[in-house]
């Protein structure tokens, strides 16, 4: 039940007329309010607080109006029925699954040979949560970890190998792929990490070793026998390495881990269909596609499809992975979660994918963000400066958690010092305007008050602990004669978890998502503070009402936290 949308389309049915609902803050003169007299007051010729008189007998009409008052030049107050909010309640986490679309969701979209950084840690958190969103409102979604298994990387990270262990079999002219047991080239994720650093560094100094580099990334990109055994050896590490990132986070495992490399073996056709529209122009060596508009008024490079040493691009796979989503899954929309510094990127190949008429430009969508800054405003950095990698970040929050737990003489086991971390991690992350840039700071977002996952958390613990003593149920209870203003607050913050959910979702904003969790919990707080449960002077009938109340404010909270792919600790 979506309380706000069932009382806007009733009084829109009502007056025959959209009108606009608002939630005020304080809530002592109405659940809702509207403005919709001194809107229409104009085109009727009437004076608003006339008009208002009219239009609030008019919505008194509803059933489930209790009261309406008029305020200021002609804003109308609706107090909705005590006994419809508290009936409400009990379906306010059933929502109607609708299945309405297939998205196909590009996020994580990791790199082979390259370690996870903190700019991965948005795209994963993110792009976990609107999947879970997707689902939950009944759309299908296949996600795809679109990994960065064919760029040049690839062949800096070879010919580093190369340089390391020249002697091993996988250069020589005579290869054969029948002679080699993986066993003897170990690579461990360690020693894999260190490698692309290293030849990227030399690639800038070594003109000779960058050109070998871009050979081998073209020879790999041919098939190579030699490169492709290594590369696959390489491979296997990283994806492991993706895994353990993936469980560590709490993600859903993704549908498809199919990236670049998959993309490029379908480039011929794509390929096809720029040459029949004659859109490819050589150009320097490259092929290249013009992409510019007389209205552009920013920069807007030309889309390059072949590289001048014809090793296949970015772009190009992005192409052709448009042509191979749409030809195996058919979505009616694409999803893509990277940082802003992608944007023109995501434009250039959106606008080849329109001249080729390969997919609805509109339902193409890049869902960009901000980077995450240290303390001082500054890109995150670990305490040696370096670039923060996605693992020591989360080694970072659980310490901050330790620490804190030290401080405060607790002991918790690891696994829920682990989960408290991850939910300070994981809501910090949903809980900003997707957008911006963000200051994350491991002390703060670690604190079990304010707006933290410690916080929504520590308040479901507690929620859960009332619940499971009191052996609480699912049965409707019999309303009290009168619900305090807790109560009452308690139950409409319940009856807003379906429109937050859906607003999420419309707005692909999970800040929506995560500050209604913490909405809830302060009203939950509130509640718990001052209507007391399972205290022994609380009168039976007293208690079961409230139960039925806390049990619907438990439903809600339990769905948003597991939308946000929190665990909750059976204590903290
Ligand atoms: N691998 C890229 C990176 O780490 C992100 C890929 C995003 N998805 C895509 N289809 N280009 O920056």
């Amino acid at each position: 039940m979506n309380l706000y949308k069932y009382v806007s389309d009733a009084i829109n049915e009502k007056l025959g007329a959209p009108v606009n609902l608002e939630v005020p803050r304080n809530r002592d003169f109405g659940d809702f309010s509207t403005n919709a007299a001194m809107v229409m007051a104009r085109a009727a010729g009437r004076p608003p607080r006339e008009l208002a008189t009219d239009i609030a007998a008019r919505i008194s009409e509803l059933d489930f109006v209790a009261d309406t008052s008029i305020a200021g030049p002609g804003f109308i107050n609706i107090k909705i029925k005590n006994d419809f909010l508290w009936n409400a309640a009990a379906t306010a986490t059933d929502i109607e699954k609708t299945p309405q679309m297939t998205i196909d969701m590009d996020y994580g979209s990791y790199n082979v040979a390259k370690s996870l950084h903190i700019g991965h840690l948005r795209t994963s958190i993110v792009g976990d949560t609107l999947n879970r969103i997707a689902k939950f409102l009944g759309h299908k979604t296949i996600s795809y970890n679109h990994i960065g298994d064919w760029g040049r990387p690839m062949g800096l990270v070879i010919a580093y190998i190369e340089s390391l262990h020249p002697e091993w079999p996988f250069f020589a002219a005579d290869f054969d792929a029948s002679k080699i047991n993986p066993a003897d080239y170990p690579i461990t994720a360690a020693e894999l990490d260190t490698y692309y650093p290293a030849a990227s560094a030399r690639g800038k100094e070594d003109e000779a070793f960058l050109n070998h580099a871009r050979e081998i990334t073209a020879d790999l990109q041919n098939g190579h026998p030699g490169y492709t055994a290594l590369y696959n050896l390489f491979l296997k590490v990283s994806l492991d390495m993706m895994d353990g990132i993936i469980a560590k986070l709490n993600m859903m495992p993704f549908d498809k881990t199919l990236g670049e490399r998959n993309a490029s073996m379908h480039l011929d056709r794509v390929e096809k269909m720029l040459r029949e529209r004659n859109l490819l122009q050589p150009s320097d060596g490259a092929e290249i596609v013009t992409v510019r508009r007389e209205t552009d008024s920013e920069p807007m490079p030309p889309f390059m499809f072949y590289n001048s040493r014809g090793a296949d691009t970015y772009e190009a796979t992005d192409l052709a992975a448009i042509w191979f989503r749409k030809t195996e899954d058919n979505p009616d929309k694409i999803w893509y979660l990277t940082d802003a510094r992608q944007q023109l990127h995501f434009k250039q190949v959106f606008r080849v994918a329109e001249m080729l008429d390969l997919f609805p430009v509109e339902n193409l969508e890049h869902l960009y963000f901000g980077t995450i800054n240290g303390p001082g405003g500054q890109p995150f950095k670990t305490r040696d400066g370096n670039a923060a990698g996605l693992l020591d970040i989360i080694e970072m929050v659980q310490a901050a958690v330790r620490r804190r737990c030290e401080d405060a003489g607790k002991t918790l086991d690891d696994e829920t010092i682990d989960s408290i971390a991850l939910a300070a991690l994981k809501f910090t992350d949903l809980m900003h305007d997707v957008k911006s840039d963000y200051i994350f700071d491991p002390a703060a977002v670690t604190s079990f008050e304010g707006r933290t996952g410690p916080y929504i958390l520590y308040s479901a613990v507690r929620l859960n602990s009332v619940l499971k003593r009191a052996n609480a149920s699912d049965a409707v209870a019999a309303m009290p004669a009168e619900l305090c203003a807790d109560e009452r607050n308690l139950i409409i913050e319940i009856l807003d978890f379906e429109r937050s959910v859906r607003s999420a979702f419309d707005s692909r904003a999970t800040d929506l998502l995560a500050n209604y969790a913490y909405d809830l919990c302060q009203q939950i707080n509130t509640f718990y503070h001052n209507c007391p449960i399972l205290r022994e002077d609380v009168p039976a009938n007293v208690r079961d009402a409230r139960l039925y109340i806390a049990r619907a404010a438990q439903r809600a909270l339990s769905q948003a936290i597991a939308l946000m792919g929190l665990r909750v600790p059976a204590e903290m």
